[in-house]
């Protein structure tokens, strides 16, 4: 029978929203799990029901659960700005920040935290934490007139200028190691139109030839050694205190590479408890790639030494020897009783593949965070109940290469490795995988023949 409300574009007040054929009106239950019409095959639509709330009140009611009023500030860097630059007339935003907190089972069980909670800066708009500096030293890049703008980078902040740079109108040249960064980083900043330069040298080089064209040529750096950069960053800290409603957590632990958000977080830090937003001191936990980490090394000596070392590791975001904003690290460190360590290629890739299959995702380098949470809980320096936020750096997508390499090409073949099956074009063989589904996941399709 066709339906009498079969063209309505809603239901009357208060009924079920129910899934209604396109093609010829049938209609089913919401929780019918038909992927088409059973009577005709045509495609299904969804029709709810006349929602209580009209107009200005149903307006009202969307504004009240978006938190905002139509002026708030979008921006979450800029919400902060008495913080970050009161001057700013005309922040170059995109905008950015607003990056969820989240809280996944199955990252808590393998890092041995029951309470860890992510901060997922890969939700920024170019995917990285980078955003957060950026729309501020390219807001100050154009309020003082720059002819151009100019970094060095393992990627992710080269993606982040040629974003910011595109949309103030000013030229952006970005300096990279050859060969040394992942696709999906060179693939933003060749599409956001920065004049990229492929280094034939490694992230160290590239910075001393960028600071010495900024210095020679005029252009403005904006490497995390700027320190508008580190205003930005300071709001990671300062969004993930909001979110909690000030009450910090005992520990926030994030990778480390050329140090500028290990300073940026410990200036934070400094500022909000100065200021009385918290009352109580999180420590830090920087944690390096184990082939890449003078700072950590320094750290085992109390940092009576300070000696660069060459970098080599998968995690190329943080693939760095000499980091630039050393001092400003130690300094964050000490401060905040925090700790340093490193995580080997092994542990960060074990690491990578629990937060990319829970459906959450990041790059390599971000996955140091929680690899570190899980050393220190191993260790007994991160107590059972302590509190910690770990902060994902990067979005799953900017580094494809390494996915391929770790689920299709690593031998011997990782624990947590997810093989593509072939199969010819049979429902047979679909059943055949079928069948190796288990309670939490996929199980071994060998097995499944038995
Ligand atoms: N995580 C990611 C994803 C990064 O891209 C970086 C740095 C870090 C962590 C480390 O932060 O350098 O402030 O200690 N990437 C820089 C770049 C070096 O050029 O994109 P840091």
């Amino acid at each position: 029978m066709p339906d009498p409300q079969r063209n309505a574009l809603f239901l009357d007040a208060g009924a079920a929203s129910v899934q209604r054929c396109a093609r010829c009106g049938a209609v089913t239950p919401e929780l019918d799990a038909a992927a088409e019409c059973a009577r005709c095959g045509g495609l299904l639509e969804i029709v709810h029901a006349t929602p209580d709330a009209h107009g200005a009140a149903l307006l009202a009611l969307f504004g009240l659960r978006s938190g905002m009023k139509p002026t708030s500030e979008p921006s979450g860097v800029w919400r902060y700005r008495e913080l970050v630059m009161p001057s700013a007339k005309e922040p170059v935003s995109h905008p950015e920040g607003n990056t969820p907190l989240l809280a996944r089972r199955t990252i808590q069980a393998f890092a041995g935290s029951a309470s860890l909670l992510l901060k997922h800066e890969g939700q920024n708009p170019t995917g990285s934490f980078k955003d957060r500096g950026m729309t501020v030293a390219v807001t100050q890049a154009k309020r003082i007139g720059a002819r151009a703008v100019a970094c060095a980078s393992t990627g992710n902040t080269s993606a982040s200028l040629a974003a910011y740079a595109a949309h103030a109108g000013i030229p952006a040249l970005v300096f990279v190691p050859r060969g040394q960064i992942a696709l999906g980083k060179l693939a933003q900043s060749l599409a956001y139109g920065a004049r990229t330069l492929l280094v034939d040298g490694d992230f160290d080089a590239c910075l001393r030839l960028a600071r010495d064209a900024s210095r020679e040529l005029g252009v403005y750096l904006v490497n995390s050694i700027n320190p508008w950069r580190v205003e930005g960053q300071k709001t990671i800290v300062f969004e993930m205190l909001q979110q909690l409603g000030y009450d910090a957590p005992d520990w926030i632990a994030l990778p480390a590479g050329n140090l500028g958000n290990t300073s940026a977080f410990g200036k934070a830090l400094r500022e909000a408890f100065a200021l009385g937003l918290i009352t109580r001191v999180p420590r830090l936990l920087a944690v390096q790639a184990a082939g890449a980490a003078p700072f950590a090394s320094s750290f085992a000596k109390h940092f009576s030494t300070h000696e660069p070392v060459h970098a080599e590791t998968l995690a190329t975001a943080i693939k760095i020897g000499d980091p630039a904003s050393w001092d400003r690290a130690v300094r964050a460190i000490t401060e905040t009783n925090g700790v340093v360590t490193s995580a080997s290629d092994a542990e960060i890739l074990d690491a990578k593949a629990v937060i990319d299959a829970s459906g959450v995702g990041c790059e390599p380098a971000s996955a140091a965070s929680v690899a570190g949470v899980r050393q220190l809980r191993d260790r007994g320096v991160i107590g059972e109940h302590e509190r910690v936020v770990a902060v994902l750096t990067g979005h799953v997508l900017k580094d494809p290469g390494i996915i391929q390499y770790y689920h299709q090409e690593m031998e011997p073949r990782p624990a947590r490795a997810n093989r593509p099956v072939e199969i010819g074009a049979s429902l047979t063989e679909v059943e055949r995988v079928l069948k190796s589904a288990t309670s939490d996941g996929w199980g071994d399709l060998a097995k499944s023949d038995e």
